[in-house]
C-alpha cells in the first residue's frame, strides 16, 4: 500500500495523477518499480517498447515461464490502484519467494506494461501488444494531441521504433499469464467478498467521430440556418446513451468532446468526440455500433454537417482460460473464501496477452466500485488476501504433476 502511494505521487501533471505512454512520469515510475523488483531478486530490464520486465529464474534450464503483471500507465486524474496494484501484488509474492529462498519448477516474468489505458494515442494495449507481437506497424504513425507520433515518442524515450519487434515474447515456454486488478465495479463489495475470479472480458470499440459544420456569428445567424457541429455531436451523445439504456448489457460512453474554434460567440464549425461501446457479446456490440453509425449519418444529414467516423480500436470479448482459472478458483477457496466468478467490463492487458498465452485474472474489491477517479480506494486487508491467493495459485501450479515431473507440456491449456 505504501508502494501504491509512492507510485501514485509520480505524475506527468501537478496536482493529479496522470501517467501516459512514454511520458516523463512513466520513466520515473519504471525506475522506481525496477528498483523494487531488483530488491526482490529479479533481473530487471525495459524491453523495446519500454515495458518494465523483471525475471525470476528457475534453476532448471528447461523450465517453463509464468507471466504476471499489469500496467503502470494511468488515465487522466487517475486513482492509484488501477494497474499498479497488479504489478505490486505480484511483486510482493515474488518477494516472499525470494525471502524464503523458495524455488518453483517454473520461472516468473513480471511485467509493468507501458500502456493499457490508451490515453495518449486513443488506442489501448500498446505495451502488451508489443509483447504479444500483435502491434500493427501503422500504430507507429499515430499522433498524440501535440502531433507527436508513437515512433517519435519511442525515440524521445531513448528507444528505436525500428526495433519494436524485439519486445515480442516467444510463446514457446509459457505456462500462461495471470493478472491481479481492482474490480473497478461494485459487485464484490455488494457480495461482501475481498476477491473474485474473472470469467471473461468485454469486447470494446472506440470510435473517433468528427462533425464538420459551418462556423458563424452567434448573434447574426438565425437558428434555422445554422450548421452547428456541436449540436449534432450533442444529439449523437444522447443517442448513444439511449441505445445503451435500452440494450441489456450494452454500455456506451462519450468521454471526450471538443468544439472548434471554441469561443462563446462563435457557432461551432467543428466537433470531435470519442465514442466507447462495450458488450460481453461481440454480435451485440457490433450491431449497436452499426446502429449508432446509422444514427450519426441521419443526424449529420438532417443538420447538413459532414461526418467522419473512424474506428480507433476494436477488441473482441475474451473468455479467460478455463484450466488456469480453475486453479485460481481453487486458490481462492483454499484461502477460505467463497468463489465468485464475474465478467469484466473494463479492458485489461490480458486481452492482448491472450494472443500469446492462456490468461487468468483475479479481481480485488474496491470501495463503491469507483475507478478511473482519484477516489479509488482499497483496503490493506483485501490486498493481503490477493497476495495470499496469488501465492497459493503459484503453489498449486508448482504442485501440478505435469510441471513438477519435467514432462514436456506446452501449456496448461491442454
Ligand atoms: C481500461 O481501463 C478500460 O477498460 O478502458
Ligand atoms: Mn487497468
Ligand atoms: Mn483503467
Amino acid at each position: 500500500m505504501r508502494r501504491c502511494d509512492e507510485l501514485g505521487a509520480i505524475s506527468d501533471e501537478s496536482g493529479r495523477l496522470t501517467r501516459t505512454f512514454h511520458s516523463a512520469g512513466m520513466k520515473r515510475a519504471n525506475a522506481l518499480v525496477g528498483s523494487w523488483m531488483k530488491s526482490a531478486g529479479l533481473e530487471v530490464r525495459e524491453d523495446a517498447a519500454f515495458n518494465l520486465l523483471g525475471r525470476w529464474t528457475c534453476a532448471r534450464r528447461s523450465a517453463k515461464t509464468l507471466l504476471l503483471g499489469s500496467h503502470l500507465d494511468t488515465v487522466r486524474d487517475a486513482g492509484k490502484y488501477d494497474g499498479p496494484l497488479g504489478v505490486l501484488v505480484a511483486l510482493a509474492c515474488v518477494q516472499q519467494l525470494y525471502d524464503q529462498s523458495r524455488r518453483l519448477p517454473f520461472a516468473i516474468e513480471l511485467f509493468g506494461f507501458a500502456d493499457e489505458e490508451g490515453v495518449r494515442y486513443h488506442t489501448t494495449y500498446l505495451g502488451s501488444q508489443a509483447v504479444a507481437g500483435t502491434l500493427a506497424p501503422a500504430t507507429l504513425n499515430l499522433a498524440d494531441a501535440d502531433g507527436i507520433t508513437v515512433a517519435e515518442a519511442i525515440r524521445a524515450f531513448g528507444g528505436d521504433p525500428g526495433r519494436l519487434g524485439q519486445a515480442r515474447r516467444s510463446a514457446d515456454d509459457l505456462l500462461g499469464y495471470c493478472e491481479v486488478h481492482i474490480e473497478q465495479g461494485p459487485v464484490l463489495e455488494a457480495r461482501d467478498l475481498p476477491v473474485g475470479v474473472v470469467s471473461a472480458i468485454a469486447g470494446q470499440s472506440r470510435v473517433a467521430v468528427g462533425l464538420a459544420g459551418v462556423a458563424g456569428h452567434a448573434g447574426t445567424v438565425p437558428m434555422g440556418l445554422r450548421q452547428d457541429a456541436l449540436c449534432a455531436a450533442a444529439e449523437l451523445v444522447l443517442a448513444a446513451e439511449a441505445l445503451a439504456r435500452d440494450t441489456p448489457g450494452l454500455v456506451a460512453t462519450v468521454g471526450q468532446i471538443e468544439a472548434r474554434p471554441g469561443a462563446s460567440n462563435v457557432i461551432p464549425g467543428r466537433a470531435t468526440l470519442s465514442l466507447d461501446v462495450r458488450h460481453q457479446d461481440d454480435a451485440c456490440r457490433e450491431q449497436a455500433l452499426a446502429q449508432l453509425r446509422q444514427r450519426a449519418e441521419q443526424i449529420a444529414a438532417a443538420r447538413q454537417v459532414g461526418l467522419d467516423w473512424r474506428i480507433a480500436q476494436e477488441t473482441r470479448a475474451l473468455a479467460c482460460d478455463p484450466a488456469l482459472t480453475e486453479r485460481l478458483a481453487q486458490a481462492v477457496q483454499a484461502q477460505g473464501y467463497p468463489l465468485l466468478s464475474l465478467p469484466s467490463g473494463a479492458g485489461h492487458d490480458g486481452v492482448a496477452m491472450s494472443a500469446l498465452a492462456p490468461i487468468t485474472m483475479l479481481f480485488v474489491r474496491c470501495k463503491g466500485g469507483i475507478s478511473h477517479n482519484p477516489a479509488e480506494s482499497i483496503t490493506t486487508e483485501d490486498v493481503q488476501v490477493a497476495i495470499d491467493v496469488l501465492g497459493q495459485f503459484l503453489t498449486l501450479l508448482a504442485e501440478d504433476r505435469r510441471l513438477s515431473h519435467h514432462q514436456d507440456t506446452k501449456t496448461l491449456r491442454s
